[in-house]
């Protein structure tokens, strides 16, 4: 191990499960990885090619070891690895604290050290790690601790992304595990709505979010259009307008940002909301500040998410929540700002990429529904 935060700032990346269920093979990893490299998305900061559940053969060998599924992968998981990181990406793979994982495959329980070590062989830089099928009598944390603890006895970096759908006040005690995220939230679903409850679920806990173990909102599913063959999570469908929102309060709310949709199918829309180098670069930030809420005064739709940033700036976004448009109101006296201390705000548009120059006291930007408006901010002497 290098001695140095493995996830100083919130992992980004491409998880399986969204789009292709447990439908994964080698083949698939491999056409994901030359995508990411093509389509620019490593050099957005997208690293991570996470393998979900599925992966595995129904049954651990005769040694007790975990298996891929020969069908799937007919060269095991080791040379889809070398291939992963021979394009400078970094691979991830799934399992569960469990007997069994969630989709039924072989679970970790009891086997922690050995798949562990097995995970560190082949070269696994980060593992997901589910709670289903868990035995009553041990203690969650317990098992989180023994993961982290397993992973760490190898030597090898690996990121643990802890997966525990924000049960038993997770956020209260996974950090002391070692885990690296924790997902706050049962599972994501390419519908508007579901967007909406998750982020609406987590704005009261950004203080319990921070270097090396992030509040992880679950994958992405901007430019899923309701496709995939993931019958939980393709319900629907949203809009490029509401698929920028979820993007963005991900990137505010210092979540991972792990792509779900089909990589190889992005339309532009998709492209121009997820390699938004201006609204990842406020999630990516190095300050790694939580960020906190302000209502809009006369709207419970609307609200302000201000996160500030480590080169003096704010970020500020506007979300709207509503039906209709709607007007938002932020009085910087509400972040600190009193008028009689001189300084105003320079805006800079984030999606649009325009700068919007000196705003005094206030600013007050139309959102439409279920849309956001997404600034970085510089503080400026008011020069009247
Ligand atoms: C769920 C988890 C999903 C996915 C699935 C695999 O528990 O929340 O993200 O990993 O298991 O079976």
């Amino acid at each position: 191990m290098n001695n140095q935060m493995i996830s100083a700032v919130p992992p980004m990346g491409w998880n399986s499960w969204n789009t292709f269920y447990d439908k994964i093979n080698d083949e698939l990893v491999r056409s994901m990885a030359d995508t990411m490299v093509e389509q620019g998305l490593l050099d957005a900061g997208y690293n991570y090619l996470i393998l979900d559940d599925g992966w595995q053969a129904r049954q651990r060998d005769s040694r007790g070891h975990l298996m891929a599924d020969p069908e799937k992968f007919p060269h095991g998981i080791k040379e889809v690895v070398d291939y992963v990181h021979s394009k400078g990406l970094k691979m991830g793979i799934y399992s569960c604290c469990g007997t069994h994982t969630c989709g039924g495959y072989p679970g970790s329980f009891e086997h922690e050290f050995s798949d562990a070590q097995q995970f560190a062989d082949w070269g696994i830089d980060y593992l997901k790690y589910d709670n289903c099928y868990r035995p009553g009598s041990t203690a969650t944390n317990i098992l989180y601790r023994r993961i982290s603890m397993a992973l760490r006895s190898t030597g090898r970096d690996i990121l643990l992304a802890a997966c525990q759908w924000g049960t038993e006040d997770v956020h209260q005690w996974i950090r002391s595990s070692g885990a690296h995220t924790f997902r706050s939230t049962i599972d994501i679903q390419d519908a508007w709505n579901s967007i909406q409850k998750i982020a609406s679920s987590q704005i009261n806990l950004q203080g319990y979010n921070g270097p090396d173990c992030f509040n992880d909102m679950d994958m992405l599913v901007v430019g899923m259009y309701g496709k995939g063959l993931n019958p939980e999570t393709s319900i629907g469908g949203c809009t490029d307008e509401e698929y920028q929102t979820h993007f963005a309060l991900w990137a505010m709310m210092n979540s991972p940002l792990i792509i779900g949709c089909d990589m190889r199918e992005m339309t532009d829309a998709t492209k121009k909301i997820l390699l938004n180098k201006e609204v990842i670069a406020l999630n990516q930030d190095p300050g790694v500040h939580s960020c906190y809420s302000l209502p809009v005064y006369g709207n419970p739709d609307v609200f302000v998410l201000v996160k500030p940033l480590a080169n003096g700036d704010y970020a500020i976004a506007f979300f709207n929540f509503g039906d209709t448009k709607a007007k938002a109101v932020l009085n910087f006296w509400d972040m600190g700002l009193s008028a009689s201390a001189g300084y105003a705000f320079e805006f800079r548009d984030c999606i649009s990429h325009e700068d919007l120059g000196l705003q005094k006291e206030f600013f007050a930007p139309v959102v439409s529904a279920h849309g956001c408006k997404v600034y970085r901010c510089r503080l400026a002497k008011n020069c009247k």
